[in-house]
């Protein structure tokens, strides 16, 4: 029987890497549930609905077309947005949107059905504690601001030859972290019974390494 796992902390941390490495070794699928309040935040900017109107943007919600394909690739009312949600006006927005109550319960609703009959591994802020709260494996993975700003540098360049300011890297990663953890709604928060990770001195490699040995051996 394939079970589910809960992946969860703060931006930049690792969370999608680790979580679609895992799903090839284990034949899993990964629900990268950022994607998704991206997604949300990418059509309420094109639609100029602002984040002070919830009932709008819920009723936008209710009436999108939104397929997470397990491919990685994201499909919004017929239009590949894969590329599109990366930028850190969407991961600013995503953060804003995720504030809204009813935002959460609709999206948690999603993640909850897609999930049902195991076989996933979803990464985001609130799945040990709100999404899949009976996951047998929670992961929580942490990392200095600077160790993750350092990474997204590196990561833009190679796989965009961009150099982003690195002083507004890390503050917007800072900005999140702040807003993500001190919202009233379901604030990234470690499950009492997650596993907490710190890869801030591991490599990619040894982070893969380390993590991969501790579900393997949780799923034992
Ligand atoms: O994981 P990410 O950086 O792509 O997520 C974008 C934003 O979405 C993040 O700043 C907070 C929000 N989010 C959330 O509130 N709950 C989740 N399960 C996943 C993301």
């Amino acid at each position: 029987m394939k079970i589910n796992i809960a992946i969860d902390g703060p931006s930049a941390a690792g969370k999608s890497t680790i979580a679609d490495v895992l799903a090839k070794k284990l034949g899993y699928t990964h629900l990268d549930t950022g994607a998704m309040y991206r997604s949300v935040a990418y059509k309420a900017i094109k639609d100029c609905i602002g984040v002070e109107d919830e009932n709008a943007v819920v009723e936008m919600i209710d009436k999108m077309d939104l397929q997470m394909n397990p491919d990685g690739t994201i499909i919004l009312d017929g239009e590949d947005i894969t590329g599109k949600i990366r930028t850190s006006e969407i991961s600013m927005g995503a953060s804003n949107v995720s504030k809204l109550k009813n935002v959460r319960k609709a999206l948690v609703k999603m993640q909850q059905k897609i999930s049902a009959n195991g076989g996933y591994i979803l990464d985001g802020r609130d799945i040990g504690t709100v999404v899949l709260t009976d996951a047998p494996i929670k992961l929580f993975m942490v990392a200095s601001a600077k160790a993750r700003a350092d990474r997204r540098v590196k990561q833009d360049l190679e796989e965009r030859g961009i150099v982003d300011d690195y002083d507004a890297i890390l503050e917007e990663i800072e900005k999140r972290d702040y807003q993500d953890s001190h919202r009233e709604n379901s604030p990234l928060r470690k499950a009492d019974d997650a596993i907490e990770i710190d890869t801030s001195d591991l490599t990619l490699e040894e982070s893969i390494e380390t993590i991969t040995n501790i579900v393997m051996d949780k799923m034992k």
